[in-house]
Protein backbone atom coordinates (compact mmCIF):
# COMPACT_ATOMS: atom_id res chain seq x y z
CA UNK A 1 0.00 0.00 0.00
CA UNK A 2 0.94 3.46 0.46
CA UNK A 3 4.19 3.04 2.54
CA UNK A 4 5.94 0.14 -0.36
CA UNK A 5 6.08 2.82 -3.34
CA UNK A 6 9.17 3.22 -5.69
CA UNK A 7 10.18 7.07 -4.50
CA UNK A 8 12.40 8.40 -6.96
CA UNK A 9 14.39 11.55 -6.78
CA UNK A 10 14.80 13.72 -9.74
CA UNK A 11 17.02 16.75 -9.33
CA UNK A 12 15.82 19.85 -11.44
CA UNK A 13 18.95 21.10 -13.61
CA UNK A 14 17.30 24.87 -14.12
CA UNK A 15 19.22 25.35 -10.50
CA UNK A 16 22.61 23.71 -11.65
CA UNK A 17 25.30 25.95 -12.83
CA UNK A 18 24.88 25.65 -16.16
CA UNK A 19 28.85 26.50 -16.60
CA UNK A 20 30.15 23.19 -15.61
CA UNK A 21 26.49 21.71 -16.16
CA UNK A 22 28.37 17.82 -16.27
CA UNK A 23 30.13 17.91 -12.61
CA UNK A 24 26.67 18.66 -11.37
CA UNK A 25 25.27 15.90 -12.50
CA UNK A 26 27.86 13.61 -11.41
CA UNK A 27 27.10 14.93 -8.26
CA UNK A 28 23.71 13.97 -8.06
CA UNK A 29 24.72 10.74 -9.74
CA UNK A 30 26.60 9.84 -6.76
CA UNK A 31 24.01 11.06 -4.39
CA UNK A 32 21.47 8.12 -5.66
CA UNK A 33 19.58 10.67 -7.92
CA UNK A 34 16.86 8.06 -9.82
CA UNK A 35 16.21 10.53 -12.49
CA UNK A 36 17.30 14.02 -14.47
CA UNK A 37 14.50 16.27 -14.89
CA UNK A 38 14.88 19.06 -17.43
CA UNK A 39 12.61 22.03 -17.71
CA UNK A 40 12.27 23.11 -21.03
CA UNK A 41 10.85 26.64 -21.42
CA UNK A 42 9.73 29.02 -24.50
CA UNK A 43 9.63 32.50 -23.24
CA UNK A 44 5.44 32.24 -24.89
CA UNK A 45 4.07 29.22 -22.36
CA UNK A 46 5.67 30.89 -19.35
CA UNK A 47 7.77 33.84 -18.89
CA UNK A 48 10.92 32.52 -18.88
CA UNK A 49 13.29 31.08 -21.84
CA UNK A 50 15.73 28.18 -20.93
CA UNK A 51 17.37 24.54 -22.69
CA UNK A 52 16.16 22.60 -25.06
CA UNK A 53 16.88 19.75 -27.45
CA UNK A 54 20.51 19.88 -28.18
CA UNK A 55 21.06 19.85 -24.17
CA UNK A 56 18.64 16.87 -24.18
CA UNK A 57 20.97 15.13 -26.67
CA UNK A 58 24.35 15.98 -25.27
CA UNK A 59 22.67 15.12 -21.71
CA UNK A 60 21.29 11.55 -23.47
CA UNK A 61 24.77 10.71 -23.77
CA UNK A 62 26.17 11.66 -20.83
CA UNK A 63 24.66 10.49 -18.22
CA UNK A 64 23.15 7.00 -17.33
CA UNK A 65 20.18 8.55 -15.54
CA UNK A 66 16.65 8.29 -17.39
CA UNK A 67 15.89 12.25 -18.23
CA UNK A 68 12.45 13.43 -17.73
CA UNK A 69 11.56 16.40 -19.95
CA UNK A 70 8.77 19.00 -18.54
CA UNK A 71 7.67 20.84 -21.61
CA UNK A 72 6.77 24.21 -20.91
CA UNK A 73 6.09 25.49 -24.32
CA UNK A 74 3.58 26.10 -26.49
CA UNK A 75 2.14 23.57 -29.89
CA UNK A 76 4.03 20.93 -27.67
CA UNK A 77 2.79 18.35 -30.13
CA UNK A 78 5.04 19.39 -32.70
CA UNK A 79 8.14 19.29 -30.61
CA UNK A 80 7.30 16.16 -28.02
CA UNK A 81 8.22 13.69 -30.71
CA UNK A 82 11.24 15.49 -30.97
CA UNK A 83 12.05 14.93 -27.33
CA UNK A 84 11.97 11.54 -27.91
CA UNK A 85 13.99 11.53 -30.62
CA UNK A 86 17.28 13.57 -28.70
CA UNK A 87 16.86 10.73 -25.72
CA UNK A 88 14.13 11.75 -23.12
CA UNK A 89 12.54 8.47 -21.27
CA UNK A 90 9.87 10.42 -20.06
CA UNK A 91 8.36 13.45 -21.42
CA UNK A 92 5.19 15.85 -19.93
CA UNK A 93 3.04 17.89 -21.68
CA UNK A 94 0.62 20.76 -19.83
CA UNK A 95 -2.79 19.83 -19.89
CA UNK A 96 -3.47 24.27 -20.30
CA UNK A 97 -1.26 24.15 -23.48
CA UNK A 98 -2.23 21.19 -25.76
CA UNK A 99 -5.74 20.77 -27.72
CA UNK A 100 -4.77 17.34 -28.87
CA UNK A 101 -3.09 15.78 -25.96
CA UNK A 102 -4.43 12.26 -26.80
CA UNK A 103 -2.25 12.70 -30.42
CA UNK A 104 0.57 13.68 -28.39
CA UNK A 105 0.53 11.48 -25.53
CA UNK A 106 0.03 8.89 -28.23
CA UNK A 107 3.03 10.11 -30.44
CA UNK A 108 5.40 9.85 -27.15
CA UNK A 109 4.79 6.53 -26.36
CA UNK A 110 4.81 5.74 -30.00
CA UNK A 111 8.65 6.87 -30.05
CA UNK A 112 9.11 4.67 -26.72
CA UNK A 113 9.09 7.17 -24.29
CA UNK A 114 6.68 7.53 -21.16
CA UNK A 115 4.53 9.60 -21.25
CA UNK A 116 3.11 12.69 -18.71
CA UNK A 117 0.59 15.08 -18.55
CA UNK A 118 1.22 18.44 -16.46
CA UNK A 119 -0.84 20.51 -14.21
CA UNK A 120 -0.66 24.08 -13.27
CA UNK A 121 -1.89 25.16 -9.65
CA UNK A 122 -4.98 26.52 -10.78
CA UNK A 123 -6.26 23.72 -13.29
CA UNK A 124 -8.63 21.48 -11.60
CA UNK A 125 -7.69 17.46 -11.86
CA UNK A 126 -11.13 17.19 -13.48
CA UNK A 127 -9.03 18.73 -16.41
CA UNK A 128 -7.52 15.18 -17.02
CA UNK A 129 -9.97 12.75 -16.12
CA UNK A 130 -10.15 11.26 -19.70
CA UNK A 131 -6.63 11.47 -20.12
CA UNK A 132 -5.93 10.03 -17.23
CA UNK A 133 -6.07 6.46 -18.88
CA UNK A 134 -3.52 7.53 -21.41
CA UNK A 135 -0.25 8.44 -19.32
CA UNK A 136 2.29 7.04 -17.71
CA UNK A 137 2.47 9.61 -15.17
CA UNK A 138 0.62 12.87 -13.89
CA UNK A 139 3.16 15.85 -12.64
CA UNK A 140 1.40 17.95 -10.47
CA UNK A 141 2.96 21.90 -10.32
CA UNK A 142 3.48 23.03 -6.76
CA UNK A 143 4.08 26.36 -7.83
CA UNK A 144 3.00 28.42 -11.09
CA UNK A 145 5.87 26.86 -13.97
CA UNK A 146 8.50 29.41 -14.90
CA UNK A 147 11.15 29.78 -12.28
CA UNK A 148 12.99 27.87 -9.37
CA UNK A 149 13.55 28.38 -6.20
CA UNK A 150 9.63 29.42 -5.45
CA UNK A 151 7.85 28.81 -2.23
CA UNK A 152 5.59 25.26 -2.10
CA UNK A 153 1.78 25.83 -2.81
CA UNK A 154 0.36 24.13 0.05
CA UNK A 155 -3.38 23.47 -1.89
CA UNK A 156 -1.17 20.90 -3.91
CA UNK A 157 -0.98 18.47 -1.51
CA UNK A 158 -4.74 18.12 -1.55
CA UNK A 159 -4.66 17.83 -4.83
CA UNK A 160 -1.92 15.12 -4.70
CA UNK A 161 -4.78 13.15 -2.35
CA UNK A 162 -7.31 13.70 -4.92
CA UNK A 163 -5.68 12.59 -7.50
CA UNK A 164 -4.61 9.21 -5.78
CA UNK A 165 -7.51 8.29 -5.22
CA UNK A 166 -8.65 8.55 -8.84
CA UNK A 167 -5.54 6.51 -9.56
CA UNK A 168 -6.48 3.75 -7.35
CA UNK A 169 -10.15 3.69 -7.88
CA UNK A 170 -9.19 3.23 -11.50
CA UNK A 171 -7.02 1.13 -10.84
CA UNK A 172 -4.60 2.41 -13.16
CA UNK A 173 -1.20 1.89 -13.29
CA UNK A 174 -0.10 6.02 -13.13
CA UNK A 175 2.53 7.44 -10.99
CA UNK A 176 2.46 10.90 -9.12
CA UNK A 177 5.10 13.45 -9.72
CA UNK A 178 5.26 17.12 -7.79
CA UNK A 179 7.78 19.62 -9.28
CA UNK A 180 8.27 22.99 -7.37
CA UNK A 181 9.51 24.46 -3.55
CA UNK A 182 9.81 20.58 -2.44
CA UNK A 183 12.89 20.88 0.24
CA UNK A 184 13.88 18.43 3.34
CA UNK A 185 10.71 20.37 5.47
CA UNK A 186 8.01 19.11 3.53
CA UNK A 187 9.28 15.94 1.04
CA UNK A 188 8.11 13.76 3.22
CA UNK A 189 4.67 15.41 3.59
CA UNK A 190 4.27 15.44 -0.28
CA UNK A 191 5.40 11.22 -0.28
CA UNK A 192 2.50 11.14 2.33
CA UNK A 193 0.17 12.64 0.10
CA UNK A 194 0.70 9.85 -2.64
CA UNK A 195 3.52 10.99 -5.06
CA UNK A 196 6.10 8.98 -6.13
CA UNK A 197 8.51 10.96 -8.40
CA UNK A 198 9.97 14.29 -6.24
CA UNK A 199 11.53 16.95 -8.74
CA UNK A 200 13.57 19.57 -6.30
CA UNK A 201 15.90 22.26 -7.79
CA UNK A 202 16.87 24.93 -5.71
CA UNK A 203 17.11 22.08 -2.66
CA UNK A 204 19.85 20.23 -4.37
CA UNK A 205 21.94 22.89 -6.92
CA UNK A 206 21.60 25.69 -4.84
CA UNK A 207 23.08 23.76 -1.89
CA UNK A 208 26.99 23.67 -1.62
CA UNK A 209 26.83 20.02 -2.06
CA UNK A 210 24.65 19.08 -4.21
CA UNK A 211 25.45 14.95 -3.71
CA UNK A 212 24.84 15.66 0.15
CA UNK A 213 21.40 17.02 -0.61
CA UNK A 214 20.51 14.21 -2.93
CA UNK A 215 21.14 11.97 0.32
CA UNK A 216 19.48 14.44 2.48
CA UNK A 217 16.52 14.17 0.79
CA UNK A 218 16.34 10.52 -0.14
CA UNK A 219 16.48 9.72 4.17
CA UNK A 220 14.11 12.11 4.55
CA UNK A 221 11.68 10.08 2.42
CA UNK A 222 13.59 6.42 4.10
CA UNK A 223 10.15 4.93 5.55
CA UNK A 224 7.95 4.71 2.48
CA UNK A 225 10.76 3.07 0.50
C1 LIG B 1 9.56 25.33 -12.44
C2 LIG B 1 10.20 24.03 -12.83
C3 LIG B 1 10.77 23.26 -11.72
C4 LIG B 1 11.85 23.97 -10.94
C5 LIG B 1 11.80 23.48 -9.54
O1 LIG B 1 8.88 25.84 -13.53
O2 LIG B 1 9.28 23.20 -13.50
O3 LIG B 1 11.23 21.99 -12.16
O4 LIG B 1 13.14 23.75 -11.44
O5 LIG B 1 12.68 24.24 -8.78
P1 LIG B 1 12.54 24.33 -7.22
O6 LIG B 1 12.74 22.94 -6.68
O7 LIG B 1 13.64 25.26 -6.82
O8 LIG B 1 11.18 24.86 -6.90
ZN1 LIG C 1 9.88 21.07 -13.90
Amino acid sequence: MLNHRNIEIAPSILSANFSCLGEEIRAVERGGADVLHVDVMDGHFVPNITIGLPVVKSLAGYTRLPIDTHLMITDPGIYAPQFVEAGAQMVSVHVEADANLHRTLMAIKAGGAQAGVVLNPATPVSAIEEALQFVDYVLVMSVNPGFGGQKFIPQSLDKVRRLRQLITERQLNVRIEIDGGIDRTNIETVVAAGAEIIVAGSAIFATPDAEAAVKELRNATVQWV
